[in-house]
């Protein structure tokens, strides 16, 4: 049956506010473009699929009934594994952490394939809340080196992680690249495509593990668009504006917005670049 967005049905929540906190901080987070987000959103579909979930802000802000999110990033991946399974295993850990510098370097040594899932999402939600503005940076054997930022950002309470933990009980979870989350997608389900992309500033090393999406992707994920919209499946996709993809995705409906963004992730040097919005329905 339909699912019909819960922000719709139910009134919309604050411009900037998802209905629900994610859980994560993450930089490349939708928040700043949420609203433009949901003014685009189908009205209903059977499924929400998101294939690049970071923090997930559209899933937390549509609430939909039965969805797939998915990321290549396995730390992402096993905080919301963790939280929908055990959510208060991970809020005793999460509660046990010091805000303190020790805590944070401590737990940013640990290798996280050496811990129990509840473990590893207590130490990813708090090494997120911690570091310098939010960044997912990894070395290139693929640990995590941001330093620690200026504050500690509010963890979540019981109660959050609760609440998600029952948005997340009718949602598949999938650690792989995109074609493998978006391989479920059947006629009538909504994807949200974004994708991580270079804004031609120097490299930051965010989204650096091995199978990140790079722009020779873009073709591969043109290509799978283009056969999905053929099986009436709803996309949208956000992405850096770019003149290819607007001849690619002809017949689409392409939006351009302008998105604040943090010039190698300083928080005092912004800028505003400009992103698309491309929908097929
Ligand atoms: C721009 S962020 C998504 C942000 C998200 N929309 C939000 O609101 O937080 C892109 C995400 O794609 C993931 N990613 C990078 N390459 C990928 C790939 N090839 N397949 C699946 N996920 C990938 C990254 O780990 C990151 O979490």
């Amino acid at each position: 049956m339909a699912h019909p967005t819960k922000n719709l049905a139910e009134g919309p929540s604050s411009p900037l506010q998802p209905s629900m906190d994610p859980i994560l901080r993450w930089a490349g987070s939708k928040r700043k473009v949420l609203t433009t987000l949901r003014g685009v959103s189908p009205p209903s579909f059977e499924r929400y699929i998101e294939p690049f979930a970071g923090s997930a802000v559209l899933y937390f802000d549509l609430l939909p009934d039965v969805a797939v999110l998915g990321d290549l990033n396995p730390e992402v991946v096993a905080t919301y594994s963790a939280i929908r399974d055990s959510a208060k295993e991970v809020c005793d850990y999460l509660s046990s952490i010091p805000k303190t510098k020790e805590a944070y370097y401590t737990l940013r040594e640990l290798k996280p394939e050496l811990l129990t899932e509840s473990q590893r999402a207590a130490r990813l939600i708090f090494l997120m809340k911690a570091c310098f503005n939010g960044v997912y940076r990894t070395n290139r054997n693929g640990k995590f080196n941001v330093p620690l930022g200026s504050h500690f950002y509010a963890l979540p309470s019981a109660e959050d992680l609760i609440s998600v933990s029952n948005q997340l009980k009718n949602t598949k979870l999938v650690c792989g690249d995109f074609a493998t989350t978006i391989g479920e997608a059947r006629e009538g389900d909504f994807i949200y495509l974004d994708p991580p992309y270079s804004d031609g500033t120097r490299f930051r090393g965010e989204y650096s593990y091995k199978g990140a999406f790079q722009a020779p992707d873009l073709q591969r994920l043109i290509s799978i668009c283009r056969e999905l919209t053929k099986r009436r499946v709803k996309i949208l996709l956000s992405f850096k504006e770019h003149e290819e993809l607007s001849i690619n995705l002809s017949g689409w409906t392409v939006k351009k917005i302008a998105v604040t963004r943090s010039v190698a992730g300083f928080t005092h040097s912004r800028r505003t670049a400009r992103e698309i919005l491309a929908y097929n329905f």
